[in-house]
């Protein structure tokens, strides 16, 4: 559904054409200072504009609606709003009987009979993930100090993202690439067997974000390949602390102290310039398309914020339920 979290739950809203999109954040600790220019960095980071992101550059000014009373939260649930002025949805009505590979234009228009808003890939849009950042920077806050940082190690296959955006670019195409999450500070003891095993909820906010495709922790998938002495993470004390980190910091479904640490495999862009396969749904005949509009090369250039703020409302929720951060502050 399009909520997330047991105490700390997000609600995500909106499509990507529509008036506006956002987020509400229930069971967030009264009394905690909340600031809008607190948003503007991460913000920041998931916006369009430059090299391989879309051109669709929104305002991005959060707009508190409920649950902020003079730079506080109040205990009840947070509301945030976000206006869409910078969208254009002529290219949408030949789209609409024409499904993009790749996007969820197909899956949406079987589901809901054809009535749902189409227009960017509506509630499927990207453009959905600024209520999730938003939300990240709270819980970014309510975890401290435990501190998240994901970035980009490779897009469409290299190191340097820019030249593989410029190669792609020359042939009309789009590309993926992998983000790197490590969280720091994590008390041992957070997730719960069986199903809400660490890795299950990280995993679950992780591939509700779209076009993300893969994740692992730790060693991974190399980990298939290595004997068990070599995978296993030596104990170096009684605090936990282990010579290597093969379990990305997690044993049990539970977190053992050491650095969280998960990798995310992010698909390239379904809308490509270069002229695909698909069907007219009205006649069934096959159609050429080719995608134009504002679209971004490489979704992965804007990940990395978002795999952050999923990151941290798991851990928030996490710590709330252990009981580990107050339901009020007093600053
Ligand atoms: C930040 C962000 C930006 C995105 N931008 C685009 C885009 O410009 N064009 C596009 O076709 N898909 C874009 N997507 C991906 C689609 O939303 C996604 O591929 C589609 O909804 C299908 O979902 P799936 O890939 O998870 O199956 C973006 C996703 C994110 C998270």
């Amino acid at each position: 559904m399009n909520s997330f979290g047991r105490i700390f739950r997000v609600s995500v809203w909106g499509e990507s054409h529509g008036n506006s999109v956002g987020v509400v954040i229930d069971g967030c600790p009264a009394g905690m200072l909340l600031d809008r220019k607190e948003f503007k960095e991460d913000l920041q980071r998931r916006k369009g504009g430059g090299v391989g992101k879309t051109g669709r550059i929104e305002k991005d000014m959060p707009d508190f609606i409920s649950g902020v009373f003079k730079e506080k939260t109040t205990g009840a649930p947070i509301m945030i709003t976000f206006d869409n002025v910078d969208q254009n949805s002529d290219s949408y009505e030949t789209l609409r009987y024409t499904p993009r590979p790749g996007h969820a234009d197909f899956t949406a228009f079987q589901k809901y009979g054809g009535v749902n808003d189409y227009r960017g890939g509506g509630h499927f849009s990207g453009r959905i993930t600024v209520g999730v950042v938003a939300a990240g920077v709270i819980a970014k806050k309510i975890i401290s100090p435990v501190t998240i940082e994901a970035y980009l190690v490779e897009a469409g296959g290299f190191v340097d993202p820019e030249k593989a955006i410029r190669e792609a670019q020359k042939k009309s195409e789009s590309i993926g690439g992998i983000v790197e999450c490590r969280a720091k500070n994590i008390p041992v003891g957070l997730g719960e067997p069986f199903f809400d095993s660490i890795e299950s909820l990280i995993s679950h906010g992780i591939f509700s974000i779209p076009a993300i495709k893969g994740i692992e922790f730790g060693s991974g998938f190399a980990s298939t390949r290595m004997f068990g002495s070599s995978c296993n993470d030596e104990f170096v004390d009684i605090t936990g602390k282990t010579v290597t980190n093969n379990s990305g910091g997690v044993a049990g479904g539970i977190t053992n102290g050491n650095e969280l640490v998960f990798r995310v495999a992010v698909k390239p862009t379904p809308s490509v310039k270069k002229l695909q396969k698909t069907v007219d749904m009205k006649t069934g005949k096959a159609v050429l398309i080719s995608i134009k509009g504002n679209h971004d090369q490489c979704i992965a250039l804007r990940i990395p914020v978002i795999v952050e703020a999923i990151c941290a409302c798991v851990l928030a929720d996490c710590l709330l339920i252990e009981h580990l951060v107050p339901r009020i502050r007093y600053n």
